[in-house]
């Protein structure tokens, strides 16, 4: 015993040569000395009154310890934990971020005997298993073992903690039913129990519990309905159930609940129309990723507490009401079959900085009056149905990072004055109608990454001044009318440079040869004539050249055998490796490097309500790590990342401690994000 007490006394001072000299009871202040005998791992070695050890509190006149935290300390070894136990003044203990394994027996027993224990926290450790049964502990309030390797079910072993406010065993293994017996249900308050395994349905019994204020289920195999009975949790302000397997409709006697202010559902299996009043207190509602059918109601969006709303992938049908709430940040109401038009009165939220409506039936003009929403970074409203001009007003948009617009029936030129967005870092505009120039002031889009402006009907030459975009990492301008020569262009380019289906004419510039880091070159499609210059064969990063239907004569060049080139329908391209039988290299056998970017998303995380670090993955058939690490560099914008964690679809993997997912890009490159 005394051996085993020892090992352990490195965590604290040495200070059995200086007697304490202050009031701490002499019980204690030997359990101390014990525990800090052989080492000095914990604060300031002079310091004599253990009160004055970091993570000790002690109660006003220094006679009794009462709060010991040990957090973060690298701690593996819990034998020691039993006798921290004997110091029954104790009213909270933080063990959390620690790297135990097991929690003693001798620990329970001894630490459930001290009735004044209020707060114990295990969490970020490496605890496997079974929850410990918890006998005694009269007194304990909160109880935190989460993000630990948990497992089992969870029948008996809290049902005697008569005083549980708050549970939190969020990030374990845990399966079975969710748990109904959780002390004194006239108390609980916290129910923290996503990111587990459990199954079943939502029971009745939980509903028992009165108090509840939180309650997380997300990320569960939870299945079933959700019960009407919800509507009596009179105390509730947080409901998530978020990835699970729920079905059924939503209870409407959620609008019962006074303080409900976050409720999220999204990713189950809700059908059913969306019942009237449930957003009456809401700030957050979260939908998305069911199948909810019929038409948004009337007063959904008008409740003025709302800040974000997602209903994107559902199956509403009918018109998005005029009335929204002032306090709207963001609003996605993408990939459902809304139609009408888009209401105007969207333009007078002043904190509206995320308006989704892509992928509806969508009609009429875009409304100039969202050139007033100066609050405004993200702007979809790809694939509907608009017809009408590019507002001038959109111009006044500074703020507008990601401007979507594309496969609508949008006519007239792109007017000069959008070059005023300047924090634009996305455009797309394709599959319209747009006619006209490229207008020359698009150099004063210095924060753009990628420009789409392919399938319209866009005539003139590419204004020389696109080489001054250095941020520009795509550039698709493929079926259009455009002629005349081809420019320096930004040697940013990385994605692709798809200049196909349009009217150019000369011999490829040389000047394509500094882009450096480009995958994909799209010339196709075009009357292109003269030899293939030499120099392309010098583009480092080439995987892609296409060539087809031009004009070209003189012999192919020999580029690596990673490059894949399509060259066909230029009949006097003479094609010298058809005899020399070079090996061709498979796409399978490509090297590829994997970068990992970490883009710090504190905007969107903060209008989620929750810490998220987005990590991007790019996963590209690389030769080159330079290469790669010139996309690290380069200006990935969160909102990307974002808008593919919103997207479920977009999930490939699920495992107990993150979510995959994939953004699929052009030519088969994949974003992979982690959540
Ligand atoms: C110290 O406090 C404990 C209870 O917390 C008590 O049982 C013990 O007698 C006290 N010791 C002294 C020396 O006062
Ligand atoms: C208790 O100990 C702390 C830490 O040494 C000290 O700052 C504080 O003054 C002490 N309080 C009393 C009442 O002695
Ligand atoms: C000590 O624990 C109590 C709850 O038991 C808590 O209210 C208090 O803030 C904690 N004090 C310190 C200094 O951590
Ligand atoms: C437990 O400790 C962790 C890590 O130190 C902390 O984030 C968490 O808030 C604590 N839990 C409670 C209930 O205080
Ligand atoms: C979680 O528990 C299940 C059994 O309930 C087991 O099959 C699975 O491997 C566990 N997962 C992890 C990550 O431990
Ligand atoms: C829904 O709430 C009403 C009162 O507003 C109540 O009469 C009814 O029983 C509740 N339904 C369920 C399923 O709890
Ligand atoms: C709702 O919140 C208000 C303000 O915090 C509070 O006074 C009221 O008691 C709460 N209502 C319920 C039913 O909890
Ligand atoms: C989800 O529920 C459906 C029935 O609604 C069931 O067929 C399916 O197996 C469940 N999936 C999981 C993962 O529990
Ligand atoms: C468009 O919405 C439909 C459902 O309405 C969905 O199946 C489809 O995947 C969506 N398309 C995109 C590109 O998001
Ligand atoms: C778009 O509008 C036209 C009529 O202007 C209509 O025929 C067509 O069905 C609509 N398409 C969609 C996808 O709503
Ligand atoms: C080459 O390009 C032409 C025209 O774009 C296309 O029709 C053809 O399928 C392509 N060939 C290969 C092998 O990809
Ligand atoms: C040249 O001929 C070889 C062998 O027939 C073929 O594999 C290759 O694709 C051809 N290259 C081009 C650019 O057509």
């Amino acid at each position: 015993m005394r051996s085993h007490e020892q090992r352990v006394y490195f965590f604290f001072f040495f200070l059995s040569s200086v007697p304490f000299v202050l009031s701490l009871n002499s019980t204690q202040k030997e359990i101390m000395e014990k525990l800090s005998r052989s080492g000095s791992v914990w604060g300031d070695a002079r310091e004599r009154n253990p009160c004055a050890w970091k993570g000790v509190s002690c109660n006003s006149d220094n006679s009794s310890i009462t709060n010991l935290s040990l957090s973060g300390r690298s701690l593996s070894d819990s034998s020691f934990l039993p006798l921290v136990c004997e110091i029954l003044s104790l009213e909270a203990l933080d063990l959390s971020d620690n790297s135990f394994s097991s929690v003693p027996e001798r620990f329970i027993t001894a630490c459930g005997k001290i009735d004044g224990l209020k707060q114990l926290n295990f969490s970020k450790n490496r605890l496997v298993g079974s929850l410990p049964a918890f006998n005694g502990f009269v007194g304990l309030q909160s109880l935190d073992f989460s993000s630990n390797m948990l497992s089992g079910t969870i029948v008996s072993q809290l049902g005697s903690l008569n005083d549980l406010k708050r549970l939190y065993l969020t990030s374990n293994n845990l399966s079975g039913d969710v748990p109904i017996n959780l002390g004194n249900p006239k108390v609980l308050e916290h129910l923290m129990l996503s990111k587990n395994s459990f199954t079943g349905s939502i029971p009745d019994g939980l509903l028992e519990y009165r108090k509840l204020v939180r309650i997380d289920l997300s990320e569960n195999q939870l299945s079933g309905h959700l019960p009407g009975k919800i509507g009596d949790l009179s105390e509730l302000e947080e409901l998530i159930l978020s990835s699970n397997n729920l079905s059924g409709e939503i209870p409407m006697n959620l609008s019962n609940i006074q303080n409900l202010s976050r409720f999220a559902a999204n990713q189950n299996k809700f059908t059913g129309n969306i019942p009237v009043g449930i957003s009456r207190s809401l700030k957050n509602l979260d939908l998305s990723y069911n199948k909810l059918g019929g038409p948004i109601p009337t007063d959904l969006l008008t409740q003025s507490n709302l800040q974000t709303v997602d209903l994107s992938y559902n199956l509403l049908e009918g018109s998005i009401a005029a009335k929204i709430s002032p306090n709207m940040v963001r609003l996605r109401l993408g990939s459902n079959s809304l139609d009408g038009t888009i209401p105007s009165e969207l333009g007078t939220l002043p904190k509206l900085t995320y308006l989704e409506l892509e992928n509806n039936s969508l009609s009429g003009s875009i409304p100039s009056e969202l050139g007033s929403c100066w609050s405004l970074a993200l702007l979809n409203l790809g694939m509907n149905n608009l017809t009408g001009s590019l507002p001038l007003e959109l111009a006044s948009l500074s703020s507008l990072q990601v401007l979507k617009l594309q496969s609508n029936k949008l006519v007239g030129e792109i007017p000069d004055e959008i070059s005023q967005m300047q924090n634009l870092s996305t455009l797309n505009i394709s599959g319209n109608s747009l006619s006209g120039s490229i207008p020359s002031s698009i150099s004063r889009w210095q924060s753009l990454t990628n420009l789409n402006l392919q399938g319209n009907r866009l005539s003139g030459s590419i204004p020389a001044t696109i080489d001054s975009l250095t941020n520009l990492l795509e550039l698709q301008l493929g079926s259009n009318q455009l002629n005349g020569d081809i420019p320096r262009m930004p040697v940013s380019l990385q994605i692709a440079l798809n200049l196909s289906h349009n009217l150019f004419r000369g011999t490829i510039p040389e000047t394509l040869s500094r882009l450096q880091g480009l995958e994909v070159l799209d010339l196709s499609n075009n009357k292109f004539s003269g030899e293939i210059p030499i120099s392309l064969t010098q583009i480092g990063s080439l995987t892609q050249l296409l060539l087809a239907n031009n004009q070209l004569s003189g012999v192919i060049p020999k580029f690596g055998s990673y490059v894949t080139i399509n060259a066909t329908g230029n009949p006097g391209l003479v094609n010298t490796t058809s005899q020399s039988n070079s090996p061709q290299r498979s796409p399978g056998k490509r090297k590829s490097v994997a970068v990992a970017v970490v883009v710090a998303a504190s905007v969107a995380a903060a209008f989620l309500g929750i810490g998220v670090a987005v990590v991007i993955v790019v996963s590209i058939p690389r030769r080159f790590y330079r290469v790669a690490n010139s996309f690290h560099r380069s200006n990935i914008n969160f909102t990307k990342a974002m808008e593919a964690i919103a997207s479920a679809h977009q999930t490939l993997l699920k495992t107990r401690f993150s979510t995959n997912y994939k953004v699929v890009m052009l030519f088969g490159r994949s974003y992979f994000i982690k959540k």
